[in-house]
């Protein structure tokens, strides 16, 4: 290999360890959101603790300007990508095309052993792509929210998140955005998780069938412990878990 090839090529594998890496901490952050925020499951009282807890012992504030920083570094590196595979993508098409042509009845490209799936392995990426841009508007958004929020008291009585003011908000309207971002990110975190177990190898150990199978339980269960998080903040169903705090805690 000559030289610029080389650096070319680390600069690639630079470029995917940044945004495989930041991507990978983005998801793991948002089980742990989905846990934090799941805390209005049992109550306002329940959702007042871990707020009141993370800001006490200073996590809230380092862990937002954490996250926005790992937010925007993996919406530019991922973004860099882009095109490169879109040009990959439109070459794989047109080559699944060229073979369905030349003898359809003998390629098995629809069933599931096969190593060449170019249609859904195409859906998967042409709509990470799309959910990414929405997160990235959406996201920015509430991450500047909840970052006046927990740094100002311009948003309910205090300094700092409180379920007061997050239900309020949520109801007033908020819901609906939420609700985007929430679908949003549940598909990009779980597809997102998926390719990079397959770039990284994962599919030595475990069919893609079985990938995609894990990938769809994780997308269905988080996308529901949220989507019933959402409609408590937005006051439409009473917390199930009450009765795990003395109380009720409503
Ligand atoms: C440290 C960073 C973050 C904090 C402290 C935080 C905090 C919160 C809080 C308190 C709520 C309740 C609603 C409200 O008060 O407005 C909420 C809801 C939500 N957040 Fe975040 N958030 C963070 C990062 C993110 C990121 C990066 C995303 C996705 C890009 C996200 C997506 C959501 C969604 C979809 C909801 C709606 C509730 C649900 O169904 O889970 N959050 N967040």
């Amino acid at each position: 290999m000559t030289q610029p090839a080389v650096s070319s090529a680390k600069r690639q594998l630079t470029h995917e360890i940044i945004s495989g890496g930041s991507g990978l901490l983005l998801a793991l952050f948002m089980w742990g959101h989905v846990i934090l925020v799941g805390s209005i499951l049992t109550g306002e009282r329940g959702f007042d603790w871990v707020a009141t807890m993370l800001e006490d012992y200073y996590i809230a504030q380092p862990a937002i300007l954490a996250i926005f920083a790992l937010f925007v570094i993996h919406a530019v590196y991922a973004a860099r990508k882009v095109p490169a595979q879109l040009e990959e993508r439109r070459r794989l098409q047109s080559l699944a095309k060229g073979l369905r042509n030349s003898g359809r009845e003998h390629v098995p490209t629809r069933t599931k052993h096969s190593p060449f799936r170019p249609h859904l392995e195409s859906m998967l990426w042409i709509w990470q792509v799309r959910t990414g841009f929405i997160i990235l508007v959406l996201g920015s958004f509430h991450l500047v929210l909840i970052g006046i929020d927990i740094f100002t008291p311009l948003y309910g009585d205090i300094t700092g998140l409180e379920s007061i003011s997050s239900t309020a908000r949520v109801a007033a309207g908020l819901w609906i955005p939420y609700a985007v971002l929430l679908l949003c990110v549940e598909f990009h975190a779980s597809v997102g998780l998926y390719r990079l177990a397959i770039k990284w190898g994962a599919d030595l150990w475990l069919s893609r069938a079985a990938m995609h199978r894990i990938e769809q339980v994780i997308f269905w269960v988080v996308l529901a412990v949220g989507a019933l998080t959402l409609v408590v903040l937005a006051g439409w169903v009473d917390p199930p878990l009450a009765f795990l705090l003395d109380g009720g805690g409503a």
